[in-house]
C-alpha cells in the first residue's frame, strides 16, 4: 500500500459529520485522554466550541482540532488528535496551521501529553512552567 500523501486529505470547518461515536473512536485510537463515556457531553463540547476543524480521508475521520477562543486575546487548543495509521502524514501540522491562521493575534495555549510534547516543540511552541489546572474530580 502507498503511504498517504497530503492530497488524500480534506480539511473541513465545523461540526458536520462529527458524531460522538466518530470522535470517541478517534480519541481512543490516537490516543487522546478525554472523557468519551457521555455522547451528550461530547456533542455539547463540540457545539459550544468556537472553532472545530477536522480532516477526512474520503468519508473517514482522521484528525480533529477543537478550540475555545475569544478571538482577540487568548485561544485554548482543547483537543488535537490524529488516527495512528496516518500520523506522520502532515495532518497535525495542517490542523495547527489552520488554527493559527484563524486565531492569529491571540495567544494559543494547550495541555500536551508525553506523546505530543516533541510535536509542539518541533513546531516552535514555547514550553511554559507557570500553568495551573483545577482538575475535575469524580463526576464533575
Ligand atoms: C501529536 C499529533 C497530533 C501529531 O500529528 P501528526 O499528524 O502525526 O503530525 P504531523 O505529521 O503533522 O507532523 C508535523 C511535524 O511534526 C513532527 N512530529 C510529529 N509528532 C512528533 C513528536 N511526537 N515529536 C517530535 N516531532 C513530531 C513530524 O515529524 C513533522 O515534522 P516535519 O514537518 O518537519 O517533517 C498526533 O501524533 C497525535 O494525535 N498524537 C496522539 C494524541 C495527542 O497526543 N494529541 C495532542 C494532545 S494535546
Amino acid at each position: 500500500m502507498q503511504p498517504a500523501s497530503q492530497d488524500d486529505f480534506t480539511l473541513r470547518d465545523g461540526i458536520e459529520g462529527l458524531t460522538p461515536p466518530r470522535i470517541a473512536t478517534l480519541y481512543r485510537r490516537a490516543p487522546l485522554l478525554r472523557q468519551t463515556d457521555s455522547a451528550k457531553k461530547l456533542e455539547q463540547a463540540y457545539e459550544r466550541s468556537q472553532l472545530v476543524l477536522s480532516v477526512w480521508q474520503g468519508e473517514r475521520l482522521v484528525g480533529v482540532a477543537r478550540v475555545l477562543t475569544d478571538g482577540v486575546q487568548v485561544s485554548y487548543l482543547c483537543d488535537l488528535a490524529v488516527e495512528p495509521d496516518v500520523q506522520g502524514s502532515g495532518i497535525g501540522r495542517m490542523l495547527i496551521d489552520e488554527v493559527m491562521e484563524r486565531c492569529k493575534g491571540t495567544e494559543l495555549v494547550l495541555r500536551d501529553s508525553n506523546l505530543s510534547a516533541g510535536f509542539y516543540e518541533h513546531l516552535g511552541f514555547t514550553h511554559v512552567e507557570n500553568g495551573w489546572v483545577w482538575e475535575v474530580k469524580g463526576e464533575g
